[in-house]
């Protein structure tokens, strides 16, 4: 595949406003978030959730793409067709997770690196072969006292530019996804230093290894205050800082920075996107949304485990989407939570 056609599968994904849904928890993650509310977790009630989201009525205004998980691309809807397939039909790019999972950083306690890189090239082109155009990888880096140390920021910068380069070999758009979380009491400010500093070593490496940027999409945090930090930023001081940060460390040839939500609350969520599309600024990217639980929380409390609530569940979802595409066009109001939720 050229770096035309990927740069192509790249634009297409963030076309019109549209945004990523992030449906790639893995069965042990997607566990936790359905006992949290007694919803039994089989493979079963797993892909019935996320049938739901996937045929949820002209979604595909909203969504360009789907990260699957490996168990969710093995699955079939309840009508037999690949769930692939079904989002293949409604013109949403299908991807796929491939990293395993964030583990701890010998030498580094409290610290974590992504790994995943043995195989991956094999794993890669068997993806492909099932229809993903996509993948992603997280890398997850912690603020704390000293942390995150060079070595960790580092080392996942470096696995995340090997992955990106396997990606494109192969014919896959990467989501790089460099995630400093909020966990913890830091505030806005450090973590606008720790960002601009995780980025920067992740686009060093992507350089180092040759990655094309216009074929790839960014997939960070919002600079936010830590959910302990006692002064938590307003929207507007989010929106400024987020796109400082970026415009410092993030080369105009990337096509689209597709945020994560990180924990934030939904309607949180979607005023961050909605205020950094509308604060001025040079912004040479789109500027859209990668979220999985900002986009999913609401319909997994209406859906509850239960079949007939099928259709207020796609409608919670259809809701919250139709929202987080309008931030995503700078469009969003406040007023459009009442007015899109009655539609
Ligand atoms: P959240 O939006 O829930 O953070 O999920 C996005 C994601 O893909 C995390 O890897």
């Amino acid at each position: 595949m050229t770096t035309t056609a990927l740069a192509d599968t790249a634009r297409a994904i963030v076309a019109a406003g549209k945004g990523v849904l992030a449906a790639d928890e893995t069965p042990r993650t997607l566990t936790q978030r359905l006992a949290a509310r007694t919803i039994e977790s089989t493979a079963e009630t797993r892909r019935a959730y996320r049938e739901m989201f996937f045929t949820t009525p002209g979604i595909s205004e909203f969504i360009g793409g789907v990260i699957l998980q490996d168990e969710t691309i093995h699955q079939r809807s309840s009508t037999g067709t690949p769930l692939v397939g079904l989002l293949a039909q409604e013109g949403i790019t299908p991807g796929i997770k491939v990293d395993n999972g964030a583990r701890p950083l010998a030498g580094s306690p409290g610290e974590r690196v992504t790994e995943g890189l043995d195989g991956l090239r094999d794993r890669l082109a068997s993806y492909r072969e099932m229809g993903a155009r996509f993948a992603k990888w997280r890398a997850v880096i912690l603020i704390g006292e000293g942390l995150p140390t060079a070595g960790c920021v580092n080392a996942n910068a470096h696995a995340l530019a090997r992955y990106a380069a396997l990606c494109q070999e192969e014919g896959l758009v990467p989501i790089v996804e460099p995630e400093v979380l909020m966990d913890g009491a830091h505030t806005i400010d450090r973590s606008e230093q720790v960002t601009g500093r995780v980025l920067q070593a992740v686009f060093d490496a992507l350089f180092e290894q040759n990655v094309s940027l216009e074929g790839m999409l960014l997939k960070p945090n919002m600079v936010i205050a830590g959910q302990h930090c006692e002064r938590q930023a307003s929207v507007e001081e989010v929106a400024t800082a987020t796109l400082r940060t970026l415009s410092r460390h993030v080369p105009p040839a990337v096509p689209a920075i597709v945020f994560l939500s990180g924990g934030q609350d939904h309607l949180l969520a979607t005023k961050h996107l909605g205020a950094i599309n509308q604060v001025g600024g040079p912004k040479p990217w789109k500027l859209s949304y990668s979220y999985g639980r900002a986009l999913q929380d609401e319909a997994l409390e209406v859906w509850d485990g239960r079949s007939e609530n099928v259709p207020a569940g796609q409608h919670a979802f259809y809701h919250r989407a139709k929202c987080d595409s309008a931030a995503a066009l700078g469009r969003y109001r406040t007023e459009m939570e009442s007015e899109a939720a009655s539609a």
